[in-house]
């Protein structure tokens, strides 16, 4: 298949917007300020911050390394490389496919809350107005398939036409949007509490429970160990500098993140509610807290649609993955390929949508179909995802080419390359697999 055939990315402005489009995401907007909520405020905050610089830039560099020299998808690019390796890349393939079938029912809960603060239909009672809406059978459903229509209508117009186009314009609305929040949230009356929670580590609160999620996240929050840098890596040409692309994306992801906090936590303690709340905190105790401020409404509405351009920017990278690999390995075309996976994704969707209404018995490990989902790729799939690719680059692949690769043949400077390599080799499979075991109860 010729080079247009496959896609490439425009710019490598446009590369970088895709790939922080795919980082950022549900995972920092939704996820990080209820996982710092939950886990003790700072202390979480702080052990997410040691991850991202230990592990965070490492792995991306890692994979988007793989994915240029591969120039091929998830599957192709790690065989290519090393025959029968194949599979690390098809376990990403599946995990982000996975991921993908119940991020969309988050994603069309999202819609539902745009549209009721542009039509001014949210409800006093949030905790009723939430609970109602996810445990009927058939509303949530229109909505995830508002969303998955689409995710694909922008992964159907290709890479540079459809991804990288869609995520330059939504990019820099959700930075604006995101900063108009963050300023009326941190200058409401008490803030101040909320800001210390979030930003003063108490470190008595570090626990293996805190160490854990944080852990997670950074893996959910960058989009590691999926074979998504993979994918987006393949699309890059030769010469851009991805020691550089790879720092930039996990400093805006991160930027994204903590912004995230500071936009959700101070508002929350500046109206008395507690941080605790878990996933519901966005759904439910945010927009008590619009309910209660003049011009409420309107906050609600570019929140809302600041998150839901966030996310569409992810689902259409978990969407590409797949995608690549019909196109690339299994010889699909495009549209056939995005058409095909599209229904899949709709009937797997399906049982995580009822898991809050019709399904909602606890019958997969004491938990429902929708959390079972969630728990099998952040804490066993994607930290598996990322051990292999450690061990593929540390022992597996040769190591003259992986330096040659990550330099662009010497013409990069890149000063910490050694402390890199040994990171990738040693220290962060270690860590990665002390987590593992104690993911899965063994530690
Ligand atoms: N990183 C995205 C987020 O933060 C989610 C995601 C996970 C996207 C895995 C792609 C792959 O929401």
């Amino acid at each position: 298949m010729s080079k247009e055939q496959r896609g490439n990315w425009g710019s490598s402005v446009g590369f970088i917007l895709a790939a922080s489009g795919s980082a950022i995401g549900l995972g920092n907007l939704w996820k990080f300020p209820y996982q710092a909520g939950r886990n003790g405020g700072g202390a979480f905050v702080i052990i997410y911050l040691a991850f991202v610089i230990l592990l965070g830039f490492s792995l991306i560099l890692g994979e988007m390394a793989i994915g240029r020299n591969g120039k091929k998808d998830g599957y192709s690019s790690y065989e290519h490389l090393k025959k029968g390796w194949g599979k690390v890349g098809l376990l990403g393939i599946i995990t982000s496919f996975i991921i993908l079938s119940y991020y969309l029912v988050i994603g069309g809960w999202i819609i539902k809350y745009l549209v009721d603060f542009l039509t001014n239909q949210m409800t006093n009672d949030t905790t009723v107005h939430f609970n109602s809406f996810i445990s009927s059978d058939y509303s949530p459903i229109l909505y995830l398939v508002l969303f998955l229509v689409t995710t694909s209508a922008i992964v159907l117009k290709g890479v540079s036409g459809g991804i990288e186009k869609a995520s330059k314009i939504m990019m820099p609305f959700l930075f604006i949007f995101l900063i108009i929040i963050v300023i009326r949230s941190v200058t409401l009356p008490n803030a101040m509490v909320g800001i210390k929670f979030f930003l003063q580590p108490d470190f008595s609160k570090i626990t293996a429970e805190v160490i854990l999620s944080a852990l997670g996240q950074v893996f959910f929050s960058l989009s590691l160990g999926m074979a998504i840098m993979v994918t987006y890596g393949s699309y890059l040409p030769a010469n851009t500098n991805m020691v550089k692309s790879s720092f930039i994306i996990a400093l805006l992801d991160t930027f994204v993140a903590l912004l995230a906090g500071l936009a959700i936590l101070p508002a929350v303690f500046s109206f008395g509610y507690e941080p605790t709340a878990g996933p519901s905190l966005m759904f439910i105790t945010l927009p008590k807290v619009f309910e209660q401020l003049p011009f409420g409404n309107f906050f609600g509405f570019i929140f809302f649609l600041l998150v839901l351009f966030a996310a569409l920017t992810s689902a259409v990278s978990l969407l590409e993955v797949s995608v690549a690999y019909l196109v690339d390995k299994r010889k699909f075309d495009r549209k056939k390929a995005v058409i095909f996976l599209s229904v899949v994704l709709f009937i797997l969707a399906l049982p995580s949508s009822l898991s809050f209404g019709r399904f909602h018995h606890k019958i997969f490990f004491g938990q429902n179909f929708f959390d079972f989902l969630g728990y099998l790729t952040d804490n066993i799939f994607l930290p598996l995802g990322g051990l292999l690719l450690c061990i593929f680059i540390g022992f597996v692949w040769d190591k003259k080419e992986v330096e040659a690769e990550v330099t662009n043949n010497g013409k990069i400077k890149f000063v910490l390359l050694k402390t890199w390599l040994f990171l990738i080799k040693y220290i962060i499979p270690i860590i990665i697999f002390c987590i593992l075991l104690k993911s899965i109860g063994i530690l």
